[in-house]
């Protein structure tokens, strides 16, 4: 096949001297788990990469057309990026939130400076699907309530609580884990029943959340979830409206806006709507994965001592199931 070739590039790979592909491949077989898949009949062997290319190990070079899903948004192996995790590598790798170090805090203020509103207070966590638990969490205890509702057709993790909010039968096992959780219509302008053209179709959409509260729920709910553009879902953008109203029926609930994409280069896609959630989960920072991270009010504090009815008395905070997972990185990526 003829194949365009790719323009010069200033980069000698490193020789590869570790297993064969085929070797690879019957070590992954035999050890890794068999959710984890390749495509291909023949799958590539990535073994080097250098901003926005990747090298085989024959040292062939094929343009990352990928990116591994925002993960590597500044390019491979960026120099800013790797020599400012070399430095912290050979400064400290690890201490405790127990005493202080400037890097979580310096990292927070830093994120929080490209928040909106009074988004100002961060939560680092391993994943987004850690991210939406612990938004859940809060958001229970905070308000007292329990009943959630999340939007068909939409993403928001794969553990037991989030696989719950998820809406979508290809990411769902077969398994209880929606207690609680009601979804509101899918508010899609292509495919739903109110049409492209219909100037009210947010409104309606957004009626739809109310009407859930209403029937099926106590009437109060803990949070209403969406994406601000659903991604997963296939980049859906909502009608004109849609969070405005929706937002509406669920306060006094805490709205929660799990943020992945990010349009424009200063706005967080949680503002779309000129809203302001009163929390944001962002499930993919620019770098690195293990920031995903969320984002709350000052004046939004978890209660020291749980007001849910429906738990245990409780002293401990949410905090204390956090774990920091700063990286001084971003300031790499300004
Ligand atoms: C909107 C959204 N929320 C949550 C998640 C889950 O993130 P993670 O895979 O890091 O648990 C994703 C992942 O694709 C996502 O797109």
């Amino acid at each position: 096949m003829n194949t365009p070739s790719l323009p010069s590039f200033d980069h000698q790979p490193r020789p590869y001297t570790g297993p064969s592909k085929e070797e690879v491949a019957a070590m992954r077989r035999a050890h890794v788990n068999p959710a984890i898949f390749t495509y291909y009949s023949k799958p590539l062997m990535i073994v080097e990469g250098r901003m926005q290319y990747l090298y085989d190990e024959t040292g062939r070079r094929y343009l990352d057309g990928f990116g591994g899903i925002v993960t590597v948004s500044v390019g491979h192996c960026h120099p800013k990026v790797v020599a400012a995790a070399n430095l912290q590598n050979e400064t400290i790798q690890h201490t405790t939130t127990i005493y202080l170090n400037p890097n979580i805090a310096e990292y927070a203020r830093d994120l929080a400076a490209r928040m909106p509103g009074d988004l100002k207070v961060c939560y680092f966590t391993n994943s987004g699907s850690e991210a939406n638990d612990l938004a859940i969490l809060m958001a229970r205890l905070h308000t007292g309530n329990f009943d959630m509702v999340a939007l068909r057709n939409g993403y928001h993790g794969g553990s037991m609580q989030t696989m719950g909010l998820t809406s979508h039968h290809t990411w769902k096992f077969n398994v209880p884990h929606s207690f609680g959780v009601h979804h509101a219509l899918f508010p899609d302008r292509y495919r739903g029943p109110y049409g492209y053209d219909d100037r009210d179709a947010g409104a309606k959409y957004g009626d739809d959340v109310g009407s859930l509260i209403e029937y099926a729920t106590p009437g109060r709910i803990a949070a209403f979830i969406a994406e601000s553009v659903q991604g997963v879902g296939g980049a859906v953008v909502f009608p004109d409206g849609y969070l405005e109203r929706a937002y509406g029926h669920a306060r006094p609930a805490r709205c929660a806006s799990p943020t992945r994409f990010r349009p424009g280069s200063a706005a967080w896609a949680a503002t779309i709507g000129g809203l302001r959630p009163r929390a944001s989960c962002r499930t993919s920072s620019p770098w690195p994965r293990a920031s995903a991270m969320g984002c709350h009010s000052p004046r939004w504090s978890p209660p020291r001592r749980s007001r849910n009815p429906w738990q245990a008395e409780s002293t401990s905070t949410p905090s204390a199931a956090i774990r920091c997972a700063a990286r001084k990185a971003a300031r790499c990526c300004k």
